[in-house]
């Protein structure tokens, strides 16, 4: 998504050091790899054991890159292990689910398709919604709902989930789920599915998104070269809220008190802001309507 906005943001060079953050489908690391002579370097990491098989297939035998398995929060210990914090010209984070994940009932990602209620982006580690949902009390269900889903219901919600369980049949499968919290609350948001919201917060819960893009955005301040660009596609207001406000403090002054001659280093900014947000074209969005609610903010870092 923005395949073609994200890279050309970057402002790739031939010899420079990428890192793409989420590698999905490889997309994105492709539009990067046909930019990059033979001096140019490319990182590629994802969580998901699947996306990683399909990098080392279409990218494993190529020298430039260098294939992780693992949150892109691991990006700034493996740059210091190799000597490279500080030197990386351009890093882009395509942040969600990829269309695999969401197509692939087995992931169980998706109210559309009933599937075993998964929703780990890794799927060698952690725990399942479903074992989330068969420990977790109401409250901190209801909490989850709400912070990371908005959703108006969520108690509502919360305590159906409860309730099913305490009567011996815990919610198992996304399709149940998706009955559950459909019954549950009262028709509304025509076109949008009413678990939408539920499962888009149960997800980035378990996965720990928003604390794994806080740690990013923090991370690539010392990670980036001097003007290497930091590109972010967000899919919901709760991340892109996130990228805006830190695009945006990084890249003012702090405030200064007006008797100090110089900036002191601390309150110096850090980016600069790249142009405005870019939302995807109308073919984009005909074509993939999911493309609707992406927005991509990249910044550079100063010198
Ligand atoms: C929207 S897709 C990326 C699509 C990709 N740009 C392409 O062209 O195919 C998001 C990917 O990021 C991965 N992902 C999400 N959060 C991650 C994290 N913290 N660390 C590593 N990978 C992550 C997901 O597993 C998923 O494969």
């Amino acid at each position: 998504m923005l395949l073609e906005e994200a890279v050309a943001a970057l402002a790739v060079r031939p010899d420079g050091f990428y890192v793409d953050g989420t590698f999905g489908r490889g997309g994105h690391a492709e539009a990067i790899r046909q930019r990059l002579g033979p001096d140019g370097r490319l990182w590629l990491i994802d969580q998901d054991p699947a996306a990683i098989a399909q990098a080392r297939a279409a990218f494993g035998n190529d020298d430039r890159c260098l294939i992780h398995h693992g949150s892109f929060t691991e990006l700034r210990a493996l740059a210091e292990r190799q000597g490279v914090a500080g030197r990386i010209d351009g890093l882009l984070l395509d942040l969600g689910v990829s269309s695999p994940q969401l197509d692939e009932a087995a992931r169980g990602f998706s109210f559309l398709r009933d599937g075993p209620l998964d929703m780990r982006m890794d799927s060698s580690r952690g725990i399942t919604a479903a074992d989330w949902l068969a420990s977790a009390d109401a409250g901190e269900i209801g909490r989850v709902l709400k912070e990371y889903g908005e959703e108006r219901f969520a108690r509502r919600i919360a305590q159906a989930i409860v309730d099913r369980r305490e009567q011996g049949s815990p919610v198992a499968t996304t399709g149940e789920l998706a009955e559950l919290i459909a019954a549950a609350v009262p028709p509304r948001e025509r076109g949008k599915h009413p678990a939408t919201r539920s499962f888009q917060a149960i997800r980035i819960f378990l996965n720990g998104e928003l604390e794994a893009l806080s740690q990013i955005l923090e991370d690539a301040c010392g990670l980036l070269a001097p003007r290497g660009r930091l590109a972010v596609i967000s899919f919901h207001s709760l991340e892109d809220r996130m990228v805006k406000r830190f695009m945006r403090a990084k890249s003012s002054t702090g405030h200064v008190p007006s008797e100090l001659p110089v900036i002191p280093d601390a309150l110096k900014p850090i980016f600069k802001l790249v142009g405005k947000p870019v939302r995807a074209s109308e073919a984009e969005v005909a074509a993939n309507p999911r493309a609707r609610s992406a927005v991509l903010r990249v910044a550079e870092r100063l010198p």
